[in-house]
């Protein structure tokens, strides 16, 4: 069997164990999608948001790319989002990062990694860059990287916080809340990091003022 076959093998027999235990599960999703939380995670094979979190198909809404960033020219990001908050209406917004991170660590790096994943991973650099002197007065390599992440998850909390679709959210419905979470790959351990409630006042400059 060819290593894909084996994922098609898998599938039936998950359907196959899923329909003896409920009956009625397949029926029940295919006609209604109401997920309390939009997950925006890293690619990152071992990080699987519903494996991790205990939850189940129909709980979380998922959008996941390198470094879990929130990219603001990010089409695809912001598309995710705003279907997200404005019609599936998710209470929670994860942002879910990674110690070990490889596309973190490749943004400490001066590596040329070529055109398309250079462009990514300068989001990153601007990170490093807003918190320098507390990231460069870490002596310890791996200490420095896994506070890199931290900040990281954070400043994407606060660039989802910038978003129109999160702020006019934020007033006519205040929610979601956004978390910012760091997912340890050593004890599956999810230690969160950050939050912003909705409603949290964010520098003037960003806020709209006619939502
Ligand atoms: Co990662």
């Amino acid at each position: 069997m060819k290593t894909y076959e084996k994922l098609l093998h898998n599938n039936k027999e998950w359907a196959k164990a899923v329909n003896e235990e409920d009956p009625e599960f397949f029926d029940r999703l295919a006609h209604i999608q109401t997920p309390e939380f939009l997950w925006i995670g890293c690619s990152d094979s071992r990080v699987p948001a519903d494996r991790i979190t205990g939850t189940q198909p129909g709980e979380i809404f998922v959008h996941r790319n390198i470094a879990n960033m929130v990219v603001h020219t990010d089409v695809n990001l912001l598309s995710v989002l705003d279907f997200a908050v404005s019609y599936l209406k998710v209470k929670h917004i994860i942002v879910c990062g990674h110690y070990g991170c490889g596309g973190v660590k490749e943004a400490m790096s001066n590596h040329d990694h070529r055109y398309v994943l250079n462009m990514w991973l300068r989001n990153i650099k601007d990170v490093y860059r807003w918190h320098r002197d507390e990231l460069d007065a870490i002596t310890d390599e791996t200490a420095r990287f896994d506070r890199l992440v931290e900040l990281n998850v954070e400043e994407q909390v606060m660039h989802l916080a910038k978003t129109s679709v999160v702020q006019r959210a934020w007033k006519h419905e205040q929610q979601p809340d956004i978390h910012g979470w760091v997912y340890g790959l050593k004890d599956g351990l999810i230690k969160p990091v950050f939050e912003m409630k909705a409603g949290t006042r964010i520098d003037p400059l960003y806020e709209y003022d006619d939502l």
